[in-house]
């Protein structure tokens, strides 16, 4: 038997999770809109929100999945990466909330976690498994061998796919975050309206700086000869560049999983809530035959589910850690 309390508090969402013998009993998810303002996360502001945020989301965990704070067996947490101040909030607050209930410290790294979330719902992928991890810190593609045996085969060497999203809506003075907003606009645009030439990076990695810097200059231009370029082309714009970095993405996992031989593939991290990278990996699947796996949408972003679905197969392992862990000091990935 065991219950594991998870927080999840790398960047601006508080989120805490209950994992009762392998389910996810509760995932209450705490978003934080203070940052709209700013048109970015605020770190000072995000982990100051994580300390108002994080006990009420504790206690309407344990409401939700219907267990006592004496029922715990495990508490686990995001050690990184992340933000210090914000993981700060919620490595302090599962290190008291152990310590007081003596109970054992599990600790997740984030990127881990994100690929993990596919073991939370049925259909779970089978080892070994190519998973694209594309969140707004990270874009990467990693060989699965085991719950915890992961090689990176391929990243960005700059931006990250979501920041490339994040960067173009804030370009078309749609507020932060702008990924999703994108994808809304996207799906009534033409997305071979303009087109964005591809990067060219060798091997399995990706670039996402230059792509962003051509849009840029690509607005700019159009602008000069008609200022309403933005707001008479927005659903085009939004879709043709969601195109590009959907084919940017899927060209290389389309590469890696023949390099591979691989076809259990995955994706995982906020940019998986994607519709055209949805709808663009599940056409690839047709084609080249492949099993695809998709976390449900409360699964994709930053939720402390799958922290604690991580956390569940750490217990399994007795892979604990002390009270005097660091919050994420040279971790593994
Ligand atoms: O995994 P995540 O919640 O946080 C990080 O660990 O970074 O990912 C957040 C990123 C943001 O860049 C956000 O704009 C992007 O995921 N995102 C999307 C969509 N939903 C979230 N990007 C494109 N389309 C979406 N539907
Ligand atoms: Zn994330």
């Amino acid at each position: 038997m065991s219950v594991i309390l998870a927080i999840e508090s790398s960047c601006d969402d508080t989120s805490v999770a209950i994992c009762n013998n392998g389910k996810i009993t509760a995932n209450v998810i705490a978003n934080q809109t203070i940052h709209q303002n700013y048109g970015g996360v605020i770190p000072e502001l995000a982990s100051r929100v994580h300390q108002q945020n994080i006990v009420p989301a504790v206690q309407q965990a344990l409401i939700n999945a219907k267990v006592t704070k004496q029922d715990i067996n495990a508490v686990a947490f995001t050690r990184g990466p992340g933000l210090l101040g914000s993981l700060l909030v919620g490595v302090s607050f599962a290190k008291s909330f152990a310590l007081a209930l003596n109970v054992p410290l599990i600790s997740v790294n984030h990127m881990h976690a994100h690929i993990l979330a596919h073991f939370i719902d049925d259909p779970k992928p089978s080892f070994p498994f190519l998973c694209l991890t594309v969140s707004g810190g990270h874009t990467q593609i990693v060989l699965v061998k085991d719950y915890f045996d992961m090689e990176i085969v391929g990243e960005t060497l700059d931006d990250a796919a979501g920041e490339a999203f994040d960067k173009t809506a804030k370009l078309l003075a749609l507020p932060y975050p702008g990924g999703p907003l994108v994808d809304k606009h996207a799906q009534h645009g033409n997305p071979l309206a303009f087109k964005f030439a591809e990067p060219q990076i060798a091997d399995l990695n990706f670039s996402f700086s230059g792509f962003k810097t051509s849009i840029l200059y690509f607005v700019r231009k159009q602008e000069k000869e008609n200022p309403d370029f933005i707001t008479e082309n927005l659903d085009d714009i939004c879709a043709s560049v969601q195109y590009s970095i959907v084919q940017i993405l899927l060209n290389k996992l389309k590469k890696a999983a023949k390099q591979f031989g691989i076809k259990e593939i995955a994706i995982a991290g906020g940019v998986s809530a994607n519709s055209g990278l949805r709808n663009g990996l599940q056409q690839a699947a047709d084609e080249l035959g492949w099993n695809i796996y998709i976390p449900a949408f409360q699964y994709c972003t930053d939720n402390a589910g799958m922290i604690a679905i991580a956390g569940y197969h750490k217990f399994l392992k007795k892979d604990f850690v002390g009270q005097n862990v660091s919050p994420m000091a040279r971790m593994e990935f």
